[in-house]
Formats: structure tokens, C-alpha cells, sequence
């Protein structure tokens, strides 16, 4: 079989469909090229002195492993100088970081998680990358934090690379999700899956359910119908998966299917959740809805969340279609 590379993927996308601009192109394989660098770091392990923490806290109050550090430093050092964006966005920054000046500015702004997944580090479980792409407002001169403010129906690209048994970047510019897997002998991005759709219908779903005690009613019922199996409402057995890798779980989901929930909880009123909007909950649900799925916050489209924040939380449920659409209805009863 022909082997079809990210960069002929890219151009030919272009050809076809007129949106993938050259810049954009850039965009995306740099971004892909930085993945491949954590991969490596990842594939390192203790022998790449990676593992454990960094000492430090970031702006979530969140301890930051060492690998959440470094990431983070390979995408901004990646995609400073090409001339390609205004300015970047992380989970590990407080705020914007705008492109340096003595670099050209170009029209896109890239928000990302650089590691997602940080508690399975050290235990070699899966864990990936996250990353959303905006484009500038429209005379933009000094890029501020407001300038991010879009609501993920905005999104001109978005995806994820896994670091697992393999490494597979996943992509959508808007035209469906490809999925490429890194050759680690070639060092390149080879498409393996083209036109990704979530089956429909499913039998699992993940959710943290040492958290069941804190939920709210309509996730309270919809988890309990399903955890009453054949003879319950439902009239089938239901599996649970949770990687605690928000990257690795909606792969499987993109993969066979699922639901996947991170609700709010009556914990604290003032966090709603813990999945953070603009850089894991939109590209994931642009990737999602894109593959046939849908995503929601329990209420509405997480696509049209009008964003206040930069490290806003929201709640979160995607994956199969006629799942998240029950547990969304539940909380409009
Ligand atoms: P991050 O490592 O970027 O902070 O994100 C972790 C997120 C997400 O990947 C995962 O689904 C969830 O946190 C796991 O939460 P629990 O620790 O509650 O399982
Ligand atoms: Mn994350
Ligand atoms: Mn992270």
C-alpha cells in the first residue's frame, strides 16, 4: 500500500477542499513535529531524566511534573520563529505568550495542553498532547488575552497526538479526523485512519467514579441506569474504562466508541468541573462532533460556550451521539 505522509496529506487536503492555507500547513507539522520531539523525551523515560516532579505549581495550582515543563518549552521553542502565529496559549502559563519580536507575526494564535494526563507519567500509562487553533481577529496588532475569547466553533483546526504503544497523532481542519501513526524508524507522520466515525451506539462509558458521592442528579441517574445492566432501563450490560488521560480515553472512543464525562459536582460551585475549555475541551469536541459525535457540557454545545477565561473550566460529556444526548436531556428534566 501507498504510504501517505502528513505534508502530501496536508497539500492534497488543500488541493481539494481550499482549507488548509500554507501557513496553516506550517502551523500544523510544526505542531507535529514538536509532538514527535515529546514523544521521544516520553519514550526516554527514567534513562531521559523526565519523570517526577518540576517543583513547581502552575496557575491552576496544580504541581507540575517535569515532563509538563519540558513539553510545554518544546512547543513554544517550536513555533516561535516561523512566522506562522501571533501569539500561544498553554496550561502551563498564566498568560498569553505573544511571538517574540524579532520573529514575524503571522495570523493564527495556537492554544495547547502540552501533556495531557500528567498522574500517568510516572507509571507509563498513556498520555498525549492537546492543542486548538484560532485565527487572529481581524487587525490585530498586539495580540491580548481577549483576542483568544472565540468560542470553539471558531476553531480552524484542532487535535491531539497520543503517546501510547504507538504514537498517533489525530487531526481535523474542519473536513472530518484523519489519524497518523509515527514511523519511529523514518521519524515521519504516516495517515492510517482515514475519515475517524464514533460508532453511534455503545456499551461504555468513563467516567471517575470516586467522585459518585459529589455528582449531581442527572449524572446520578444516568451512571446508575446504566450500572443496572440487562434487567435495568437500559436492557444491556454496560462496560467502564477510565485511563485518567483525557487524550487516551477519547481515543478509544474515536476508536470503538463511548462516553466520556468529567461533570461538575457539588464540590465547589465555583469550578465548574475540572476539564479546562479552551485547550481541552474545545479541540476535543471540534475532533469529536467532527467524527460524528457530539459533546456537551450537561446544557449546551461545548462548541458554543462563549469563553470568559483563559483556564476556564467547564464541564464535559462526549463521545457517541445517542449517549450524550440522553445525558444531556437528563439535565433538562
Ligand atoms: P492534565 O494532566 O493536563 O492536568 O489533565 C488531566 C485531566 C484529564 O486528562 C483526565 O481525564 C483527568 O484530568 C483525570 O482526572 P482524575 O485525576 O480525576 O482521574
Ligand atoms: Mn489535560
Ligand atoms: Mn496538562
Amino acid at each position: 500500500m501507498k504510504r501517505v505522509s502528513l505534508t502530501q496529506y496536508l497539500v492534497e487536503e488543500q488541493r481539494l477542499h481550499d482549507n488548509i492555507p500554507a501557513e496553516l500547513r506550517l502551523l500544523i507539522e510544526v505542531v507535529a513535529r514538536a509532538c514527535k520531539t515529546i514523544s521521544h523525551s516520553v519514550g526516554k523515560g527514567a534513562l531521559g531524566d523526565i519523570l517526577g516532579s518540576a517543583g513547581s505549581e502552575n496557575v491552576q495550582g496544580e504541581v507540575q511534573k517535569k515532563l509538563d515543563v519540558i513539553s510545554n518549552e518544546i512547543l513554544l521553542e517550536a513555533n516561535e520563529w516561523g512566522g506562522h502565529l501571533a501569539a500561544m496559549a498553554s496550561e502551563e502559563m498564566e498568560s498569553i505568550h505573544p511571538i517574540p519580536n524579532r520573529y514575524p507575526m503571522g495570523e493564527y494564535m495556537l492554544l495547547f495542553d502540552p501533556l495531557d494526563g500528567s498522574s500517568n507519567i510516572d507509571v507509563n500509562v498513556s498520555i498525549g498532547t492537546i492543542f486548538s487553533v484560532l485565527k487572529a481577529p481581524e487587525g490585530m496588532s498586539a495580540p491580548t488575552e481577549a483576542d483568544f475569547m472565540q468560542p470553539g466553533t471558531q476553531q480552524v483546526a484542532a487535535g491531539y497526538a497520543v503517546y501510547g504503544p504507538q504514537t498517533m497523532l489525530v487531526l481535523t481542519t474542519g473536513n472530518g479526523v484523519n489519524c497518523f501513526t509515527l514511523d519511529r524508524e523514518m521519524g515521519s507522520w504516516v495517515l492510517t485512519q482515514k475519515n475517524m466515525q464514533i460508532p453511534e451506539d455503545t456499551k461504555e462509558f468513563a467516567i471517575n467514579m470516586s467522585n459518585q458521592r459529589h455528582w449531581h442528579p442527572p449524572v446520578q441517574r444516568y451512571v446508575s441506569e446504566m450500572l443496572a445492566g440487562k434487567t435495568g432501563p437500559r436492557g444491556k450490560d454496560f462496560n467502564m474504562r477510565w485511563i485518567a488521560s483525557m487524550v487516551a480515553d477519547v481515543h478509544r472512543i474515536l476508536s470503538r466508541g463511548g462516553i466520556f464525562m468529567y461533570p461538575a459536582d457539588l464540590r465547589d460551585p465555583a469550578q465548574p468541573g475540572k476539564l479546562r475549555l479552551m485547550y481541552e475541551a474545545n479541540p476535543m469536541a471540534m475532533i469529536v462532533e467532527q467524527a460524528g459525535g457530539a459533546a456537551t457540557d450537561g446544557r449546551q454545545r461545548i462548541l458554543d460556550i462563549p469563553p470568559t477565561k483563559l483556564h476556564q473550566r467547564v464541564p464535559v460529556f462526549l463521545g457517541s451521539k445517542s449517549e450524550v444526548e440522553r445525558v444531556t436531556s437528563y439535565h433538562a428534566e
